[in-house]
């Protein structure tokens, strides 16, 4: 029988691919060097094997019935049998040779040990990148992303439909000069790993804190094929330090005022009382006209001493289960009765059958009086929109006041809770609301967090604890 190997066979030789020539029974009938090589088979064994003798047992019979079909060209990948026993994974080309009458299988082996297990490695390490906690980012050498991990989208708030093709700058927050960029480039450019902390910004234009590794793909010449940044978001520990921040500055503030209050309470007391003795004896219409005003004035005084101790002492007021609905529906009554809000349109969802709070109604609803009228004030008689919602999540509860009013600029957002601030005329507001407020919500373990865009509207979110009975 003709051989079609025999001709070419010195060529087919130096190939490193296992190559083995079967008649129509599957016999091998010819093969090149490889062949046996790889397999350990010596030449002499090989001629006159069935081809499914160098397969592992359970695919013998699926090869063989591959090689029947008629299909010109097929590749599978199977584990082929070594002369010592041991097997391998090959990848497997069958293809049909005609010369004449004659029909040959042609059987092209190639081993993908080394192949699979790098296969293998990466798999692991993108199953790593893939699930961990962290966002991960992956990006070419133009700086373009190729690859965000869950963690990416998660904190990010994009999809990754979003973010693949696109630079990591959509996410920039605007916080960072340009020359910081500048020099992180400089950094990652050069082949030098980079470690910082930086703003981002979400999707929803919430700002996220990171900390940031970003860190070269060297390729194995050498050259610099893209860049992978993994963060760490420690948005809700910065959060904390801001809190921490404020409620020192608050206490210390605090201190203050109730020195002072306590200080000019005890003259002014005396004045009042002179007055008074005046106000009875004098028979003067001139000063009796000048010291009512001078009392108008002193009741003013006392009212605003009088809120600053009342925060600043330990309340006598007593502690009892609230629902907090209440609280608020008794809080809008008030403030719905009021002629400022005839435009106004109360948007209210409150959540029915919240757990009870351990708090002083009365407080409460001062708190919230003074947060709904502020929202009434936002909006300066113009029409418009204010929300009133509460939620639970965990255990706390989460009390919303959103209006559209004028909005508060980002560098007074923290100044709104300091004891008189306010941008209110004279008389029309002491700057006193939102400190006293702040004080009775922490005084039951809450907080009280503010979020505004100037021009569109401002969020108070009240947020209170649900203790156990
Ligand atoms: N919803 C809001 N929209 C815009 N600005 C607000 C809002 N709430 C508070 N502010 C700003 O915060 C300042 C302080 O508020 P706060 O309630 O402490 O005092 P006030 O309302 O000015 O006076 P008071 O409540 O003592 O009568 C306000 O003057 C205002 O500038
Ligand atoms: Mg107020």
């Amino acid at each position: 029988m003709p051989v079609p190997l025999s001709r070419y066979g010195r060529v087919f030789d130096l190939l490193p691919e296992m190559i083995f020539i079967l008649d129509g029974d599957q016999r091998i009938i010819d093969h090149n060097k490889a062949a046996s090589t790889e397999s350990g088979f010596s030449e002499e064994e090989i001629n006159g094997m069935k081809i499914t003798d160098i397969v592992v047992r359970e695919y013998r019979e699926s090869l063989a019935r591959l090689i029947r079909s008629d299909a010109l060209q097929r590749r599978v990948e199977i584990p082929l049998l070594k002369a010592d026993g041991t097997s391998f994974d090959a990848s497997v080309d069958l293809k049909i040779l005609k010369t004449g009458e004659d029909l040959y299988h042609i059987v092209i082996a190639r081993d993908i040990t080394e192949q699979k297990r790098k296969e293998l490695d990466l798999l692991r390490f993108s199953n790593v990148i893939h699930n961990t906690v962290n966002p991960i980012q992956i990006t070419d050498a133009k700086g373009v992303m190729v690859y965000v991990n869950p963690a990416f989208e998660k904190t990010s708030g994009y999809a990754k439909e979003e973010l693949i093709g696109r630079n990591p700058n959509i996410l920039n927050s605007g916080r960072h000069p340009r020359a910081f960029w500048q020099k992180v480039w400089n950094e990652i450019l050069a082949g030098k790993v980079w470690v910082g902390e930086v703003e981002n910004k979400r999707k929803d234009g919430l700002i996220i804190h990171t900390e940031l590794v970003i860190s070269p793909i060297i390729d194995s010449r050498g050259k610099v094929v893209g860049f992978l940044g993994a963060h760490r978001d420690i948005t809700e520990q910065k959060a904390l330090e801001q809190q921490l921040i404020r409620s020192q500055r608050m206490e210390s503030i605090g201190t203050l005022a109730a020195g002072i209050a306590h200080e000019v309470g005890n003259p002014l007391t005396s004045i009042s009382s002179l007055v008074q003795v005046i106000l009875r004896t004098t028979q003067d219409e001139f000063a009796k006209e000048k010291l009512e005003l001078i009392k108008n004035q002193i009741n003013r005084i006392t009212r605003i001493i009088r809120d600053l101790v009342d925060f600043s002492r330990p309340s006598n007021y007593i502690i009892k289960a609230t629902d907090i609905n209440e609280v608020l529906r008794d809080a809008l009554n008030i403030v719905q009765y009021g002629k400022k809000v005839k435009h106004i349109d109360f948007d209210v969802d409150l959540l029915p059958s919240l757990p009870k709070l351990q708090v002083v109604p009365d407080q409460l609803v001062q708190v919230f009086i003074n947060i709904l009228m502020n929202a009434v004030d936002a909006l300066d008689g113009s029409p418009g929109t204010i929300v009133l919602q509460t939620l639970q999540k965990d255990k706390q509860l989460y009390v919303i006041v959103r209006d559209s009013g004028k909005g508060i600029e980002e560098s007074e957002l923290e100044k709104v809770f300091e004891p008189f601030y306010s941008t209110k005329e004279v008389g029309k507001g002491t700057g006193l609301g939102l400190w006293v407020s702040y004080g009775i919500v922490k005084n039951f373990g809450g907080d009280i967090v503010v979020e505004s865009v100037p021009g569109k509207g401002s969020i108070f979110t009240v947020s209170l604890p649900v203790k156990g009975e």
